[in-house]
């Protein structure tokens, strides 16, 4: 039998020198993760297929009562609103709702998320830079917390006010020169009296009332010192505007902007080291607030807008090796089923990866890929990794915030979402077919020249 001539690889020397055991034991990486809340992974990605996002409803619910209890046991009166745009599965947000949350929201699409699952009107807070007049007059009509962003819209909102023949209270964003560089987009800036101007504007109106202040300091602000500037930088507009222009507010509202835990790509140390607690959150707000131009009975109410602080640590991704390649330069990369359209925060986060099977002790650095057809889809540059072979686990914790709502879809079909609760698996978002996909689409006949080539 003739022998087929076996192809050549060019060799390469890979120093295999990173996280071998030591005396304290294995590497995190080389643990292998075998089960996920309680479940075998495989068995998930089995019946569910892989890629597959996994939520924690424990870790969800655990998040959420944490920090609701350090805000309202140092602010009588502290509610959280959960940022929509974070994650808007209808199942994660009835789960927030279920703990007590309120909803907060920044467009018509997520009003109605929040009105479907029943929200009153008068638990949530309408954001954004961008409401159109058909949504302001629902909001008002509903009894929404409607926060003003710019100019145009207190001219819609006053508009608004005259076909309904009412006059409504308004919350109104402010922005402040707080972090390099500034976040300047949203709302009317105080340092500059723009925000002044806003509310002398709309009291002078006569059709709107100012009843709420609302600030959004940024994402992923891991330095409570910003909070508490912006805390400060509140207390002193109200004691301006309360006594110059007789505003008495009803709530105050801090934004979102929480870190999580996750490294970003450009940090020099974990997330574990520096990512705040809900606690060290809340000393630095609280305390600043309740120092505001008033009595004890009359604290404005606390909003909090958070998204990632809640919602990231709860869901996971599975995904599946597909392949692994030596690099020229020697380096290896290995190429996974999740592609960036799916896990769009690689952009932010140096996720970790872990292991599900036995997969050796031997770490090397790997520049991890996704599956897409794109050179710019890299997962990780450098995830240090055993060697893995084509249909081995690996499980990308904390991936909750904004790649769900943020994902996209892009030469395959989005994942399945399963739920964990109690031991109890709940498919909440099936994956998508291709007839899901193409059913907005149409070919008018005309365009189907190759039938009509055929034809002639
Ligand atoms: C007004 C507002 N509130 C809350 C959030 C939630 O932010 P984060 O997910 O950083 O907590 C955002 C997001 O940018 C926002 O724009």
């Amino acid at each position: 039998m003739k022998q087929e001539k076996k192809s050549y690889v060019k060799p390469t020397i890979v120093r295999h020198s990173v996280g071998v055991t030591n005396k304290y034991g294995r590497p995190p990486a080389t643990v292998p993760m075998s089960r996920l809340n309680g479940f075998d992974v495989k068995e998930l990605v089995n019946e569910y297929g892989s890629p597959l996002y996994v939520l924690s409803v424990e870790q969800l619910r655990q998040n959420y009562q944490d920090m609701f209890r350090a805000f309202s046991t140092r602010y009588p009166g502290a509610r959280i609103a959960y940022s929509y745009k974070t994650n808007y599965l209808k199942a994660v947000c009835s789960i927030l709702h279920s703990e007590g949350a309120l909803a907060e929201v920044v467009s018509g699409f997520e009003y109605d998320i929040a009105r479907n699952l029943a929200m009153p009107g008068e638990k949530i807070i309408f954001n954004g830079p961008y409401k159109t007049r058909d949504e302001l007059a629902r909001a008002f009509t509903d009894g929404a917390m409607v926060n003003i962003d710019n100019y145009d819209e207190i001219q819609v909102c006053e508009e608004v006010a005259d076909e309904l023949g009412r006059k409504f209270p308004v919350g109104v964003r402010v922005n402040m020169d707080l972090n390099n560089p500034p976040w300047h987009k949203f709302g009317f800036n105080v340092e500059a009296g723009h925000a002044y101007e806003a509310v002398k504007r709309i009291q002078s109106g006569g059709k709107l009332d100012v009843k709420g202040l609302h600030i959004h300091v940024g994402t992923y602000v891991d330095d409570v010192n910003i909070y508490s500037m912006a805390a400060q930088g509140l207390v002193n507009f109200y004691t301006v505007i309360k006594e110059q222009l007789g505003i008495k507010l009803k709530y105050w509202d801090m934004g979102g902007g929480y870190a999580s835990h996750n490294t970003l790509n450009w940090a020099w140390q974990s997330a574990e080291y520096t990512c705040p607690t809900f606690d060290q959150y809340a000393e630095a707000i609280c305390p600043i607030l309740l120092k505001g131009p008033f009595q004890a009975a009359e604290a404005p109410r606390l909003f909090l807008e958070p998204g990632r602080a809640l919602v990231d640590e709860p869901i996971s991704m599975i995904t599946t090796v597909v392949s692994q390649k030596r690099l020229p330069g020697g380096k290896r990369g290995v190429i996974v089923d999740a592609g960036m359209n799916v896990l769009s925060s690689v952009q932010w986060y140096n996720y970790n990866c872990q292991t599900v099977q036995d997969s050796g002790l031997t770490l090397e650095d790997t520049i991890l890929y996704g599956g897409l057809c794109m050179n710019i889809d890299v997962l990780r540059q450098n995830a240090v990794l055993p060697p893995l072979r084509r249909g081995e686990l690996l499980v990308i914790p904390h991936i909750g915030a904004y790649n769900l709502s943020q994902s996209w879809q892009f030469i395959y079909l989005r994942p399945a979402v399963i739920a964990i609760d109690n031991g109890k698996i709940h498919l909440i978002k099936a994956s998508e077919t291709r007839e899901y996909v193409q059913e907005m689409e149409s070919v008018p006949k005309e365009f189907n020249t190759y039938s009509i080539a055929n034809k002639n």
